[in-house]
């Protein structure tokens, strides 16, 4: 992700907030600066993070299925992509729909300017005849300007249970956003990582080579670089916890001694008792009722969903209700 001024001043207020607040907080949405996004493509790869080959697997085998879905109507179409990235699990289906001669554009959407570059140009060699037509901001931005642009059909993408790091509120708000760019047959595609044995999920956030530490304490790194804050990273200690009643995974960073932070971008010193806590991050796990209360409070429809032989993993495909 991209620094920029407003970044820069989104990330201070965000701080300034959470830090005060009682429980301290601050938002697992500033953790993608250039090392985060490093950070997150090595956890990807790690032994106990399944999600993203979960998710790849099941776009290979099932990508036929998917194909036949999307293409139902044979009109053109957008396919907007939420959070694209490297885009290497929505390459799957790009292959996929093009095979079907689908006639498709691309719509990659993500915050980082850079990213987006680097996948235009990649595509430009990988898929030399795919029209590609990217979009920078936020899903809100973006969704907005969708929202009031003419409406060619679409069918969303929302991979890798992104989805998970918002509360249930904020969810029913982001999905409901994307049913108001939604005309009636169009699709939403998304990704939910399923609740399932707790010891496989915990051991997801805390890997054996620490790599989800760093990358919750590159935050507090980042903080230190851009708001000229003296967070020492060697005194908190990493502890995620995942409650099989609510399906959340929270990530916290606890003060291993009681210490003064100060952050004198922003005026303030931040004291912290001994084996005080930061939440850093949620990653909500899914079951079927959860979804549909959250698709029913969104005014969108389950139509059908696919998963992986285990049910550990599943992407939904939601449409629209007719009003
Ligand atoms: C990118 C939100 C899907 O919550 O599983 C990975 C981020 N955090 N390890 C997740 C993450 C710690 C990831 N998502």
């Amino acid at each position: 992700m991209e620094k920029t001024q407003n970044m820069l001043s989104d990330l201070a207020s965000d701080v300034l907030q959470g830090l005060t607040a009682k429980p301290k907080r601050l938002s697992s949405r500033f953790f993608y600066d250039r090392q985060g996004d490093r950070l997150f493509q090595q956890i990807m790869e790690l032994p106990e993070y399944y999600l993203t080959r979960l998710e790849f697997e099941i776009l290979l085998t099932r990508k036929s299925d998917i194909g036949q879905l999307f293409l139902n109507s044979h009109q053109a179409f957008d396919l907007v992509d939420l959070g694209a990235g490297d885009a290497k699990k929505t390459k799957v289906l790009l292959r996929e729909l093009l095979d079907r001669d689908a006639a498709m554009r691309y719509v990659p959407v993500d915050i980082s300017t850079n990213s987006i570059t680097a996948l235009v140009e990649n595509l430009k060699v990988e898929f030399p005849r795919l029209e590609v037509a990217p979009q920078i901001g936020t899903y809100h931005q973006v969704l907005d300007r969708l929202k009031t642009s003419p409406a060619a059909r679409r069918i969303f993408l929302l991979l890798g249970s992104n989805i998970g790091n918002l509360t249930h509120d904020h969810a029913i708000q982001l999905l409901s956003s994307i049913k108001d760019a939604m005309g009636v047959g169009d699709l939403l595609f998304a990704g939910f990582d399923q609740k399932k044995d707790p010891e496989m999920i915990l051991a997801a956030y805390n890997d054996s080579q620490g790599i989800t530490e760093q990358f919750n304490k590159n935050l507090l790194l980042r903080i230190n670089r851009e708001l000229g804050a003296t967070f020492d990273l060697d005194t908190f200690k990493h502890w995620p916890t995942y409650d099989p009643e609510t399906g959340t995974v929270k990530s916290f960073l606890v003060s291993q001694k009681q210490q003064v932070v100060s952050i004198p971008s922003l005026k303030v010193e931040i004291p912290f008792r001994k084996w005080e806590s930061i939440h850093m991050e949620i990653s909500q796990k899914y079951d079927p009722p959860l979804i549909k209360r959250l698709a029913e409070a969104s005014g969108l429809i389950v139509k059908t969903a696919i998963g992986d032989p285990k049910g550990w993993f599943k992407n939904y495909i939601f449409s629209k209700e007719d009003s």
